[in-house]
């Protein structure tokens, strides 16, 4: 397998609604290494769901080049091993997790007898064994996320890239999904993930790209980006600082 999970260079991208045009990706650089935790963090608007799109082939860059596993997004092996939580968990709420899960399951053509087993497993790991077949429409915010969790996995994916993971979680939620996302990488997964919870952000990335305006900042482990600083400086005071002096 390639070293690297993913390789972005110099990408570019702008929104285009009528007159208004938006330069959201100003010549992003991005290096994620197989079997890492990767966190992508920076203010609201500063780029980060428009590079997840750009990696998962949702959006085009207008310039730049993009390889996942050495392969372009668009790709249907780079697609099979790939697994995306969304930002918003926004599926058809008239079906249960389980029937949301077969689906997918259905769509990457995981045998059934597999897909039953995954099911139940991933929806246990989840904390939603409980509810596995009640209409999503009584779901909490917090349920979605995790059924959208859940989704991520159904592919036993290599690489997974998550926006905004425990937006919603419950502190109790939270710390399961760290331990889960920590047991994926040292099953040799390779996870990219954005956040505003910058403290679960230094405690489980092994690098961090700080973004903002949609150029990159900073990039590098906690211990590098804030190496030489005041002692007992963490990562959000080294982003406010960061980021405060630009705005
Ligand atoms: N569909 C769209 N049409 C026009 N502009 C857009 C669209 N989506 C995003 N943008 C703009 O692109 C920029 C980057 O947005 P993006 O959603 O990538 O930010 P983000 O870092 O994910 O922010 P957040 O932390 O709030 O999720 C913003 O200025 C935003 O207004
Ligand atoms: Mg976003």
């Amino acid at each position: 397998m390639q070293q690297q999970a993913i390789i972005a260079k110099n990408l570019y991208y702008t929104y285009e609604t009528g007159k208004n045009k938006v330069e959201a990706l100003k010549g992003v650089d991005l290096s994620v290494n197989n079997g890492e935790i990767f966190g992508f963090i920076g203010p609201n608007g500063a780029g980060k769901t428009t590079t997840i799109k750009l990696l998962l082939g949702i959006l085009i860059p207008e310039k730049g080049e993009l390889a996942l596993f050495g392969r372009a997004p668009s790709n249907t092996e780079t697609r099979r091993t790939i697994g995306y939580m969304p930002e918003i968990a926004d599926y058809y709420r008239y079906l249960t997790p389980v029937e949301l899960l077969t689906m997918y399951g259905n769509i990457f053509g995981i045998e059934k007898k597999l897909l039953h087993e995954r099911i139940n497993k991933l929806l246990k790991l989840v904390g939603l064994g409980e509810v596995s077949n009640r209409l999503m429409r009584t779901f909490s915010k917090g349920m979605m996320q995790k059924v959208s969790f859940a989704q991520a996995l159904i592919n036993d994916p290599d690489l997974l890239i998550l926006d905004e993971p425990t937006s919603g979680l419950d502190p109790v939620a939270r710390k399961k999904m760290r331990e889960v996302i920590q047991d994926l990488k040292a099953t040799g997964k390779t996870i990219f993930f954005s956040s505003h919870e910058l403290s679960e952000v230094e405690l489980v990335s092994d690098r961090i790209a700080i973004l903002n305006k949609g150029r990159l900042l900073a990039v590098g482990s906690a211990k590098d980006l804030l190496g030489g600083k005041a002692e007992g400086q963490s990562l959000e005071s080294y982003f406010l600082n960061m980021i405060g002096e630009r705005i």
